[in-house]
């Protein structure tokens, strides 16, 4: 797998996806766009991959935000009919339904705040500094930043950073619940993958449920996530996963699974 903008590896079954433009702190433009879809599509279709580790590369920045030199030369109308940042989302969260991780090693700024906020967590390194710092060039966040960052931090901190820019840094990330959690830089890389790896070896079904029930405590009310949560478990208490993990533990063994 080769692309201009990214590099793609399977270990197992974890595929890394690390942006790679270091010169320009790995900032966001088409291609990355083109290059991230065509790898997370890769990656959701091959049924040997079960879990996904995102990550710069430099020890820099893991994005510090969309292309601005490429979005100056843009205009509204190019931005509005091509929705060029709405494809990130469509393209990435929604059509992407195996984990994935952020391992965020540095700047996450504008762009690369909101992508990383598209994983299904964030693992920071100490040096990690996260903003939107968009205003400053007379923009907003365009990629879901106002409404992840305040669904995860909470109003007061998300509009004191949308409105003055102001980074935020690893231990505060993780004290206001943006990051799971926080590790030296040196060992970002190894406990992001062995947290994809754990993802990995778990029932597959029973991945793809357990994020799916997580993510709908954003999308719905209490009555109908709880139902939506009960649904899934009943669906799952009848895959082959289920007896198989049960007996596993009855037995004192390791499940043997089979994605069914
Ligand atoms: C293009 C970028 C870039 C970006 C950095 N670079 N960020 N190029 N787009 N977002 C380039 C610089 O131009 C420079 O290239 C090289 O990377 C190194 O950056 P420096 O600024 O020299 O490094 P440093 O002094 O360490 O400062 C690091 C920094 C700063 C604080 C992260 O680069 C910075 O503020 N970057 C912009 C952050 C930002 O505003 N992000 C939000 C973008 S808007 P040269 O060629 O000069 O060496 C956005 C909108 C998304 O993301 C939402 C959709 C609407």
């Amino acid at each position: 797998m080769s692309y201009e903008t990214i590099t793609v590896e399977q270990r197992d079954a974890v595929t890394l996806i690390t942006l790679n433009r270091p010169k320009s702190l790995n900032a966001l433009n088409s291609q990355v766009l083109d290059d991230l879809i065509d790898a997370f599509g890769k990656f959701e279709a091959d049924a040997s991959q079960r879990c996904a580790v995102l990550t710069g590369s430099g020890d820099k920045a893991f994005a510090a935000g969309a292309d601005i030199k490429e979005m100056s030369e843009k205009a509204a109308a190019d931005f509005y009919l091509d929705d060029f940042f709405g494809k990130w989302t469509s393209e990435i969260v929604k059509k992407v339904r195996k984990p994935w991780i952020a391992a965020v090693n540095g700047f996450a700024l504008g762009g690369g705040c909101e992508l990383a906020m598209m994983a299904d967590f964030i693992i920071a390194s100490e040096n990690a500094k996260f903003g939107q710092p968009e205003i400053k060039l007379g923009v907003a966040p365009g990629m879901g930043g106002s409404q992840r960052l305040t669904r995860a931090v909470g109003k007061a901190k998300a509009m004191e950073m949308c409105l003055t820019g102001r980074m935020m840094g690893a231990e505060e990330a993780e004290r206001a619940n943006l990051v799971a959690r926080v590790v030296p830089q040196d060992d970002l890389l190894d406990e992001a993958m062995k947290s994809a790896a754990l993802i990995a070896g778990m029932p597959p079904m029973a991945a793809v449920a357990n994020k799916e029930m997580v993510n709908a405590a954003f999308e719905t009310g209490l009555d109908q996530g709880i139902i939506f949560e009960r649904r899934l478990f009943q669906i799952l208490t009848a895959s082959e996963d289920k007896a198989e993990g049960m007996a596993a533990f009855i037995e004192k063994r390791e499940g043997n699974w089979k994605g069914r």
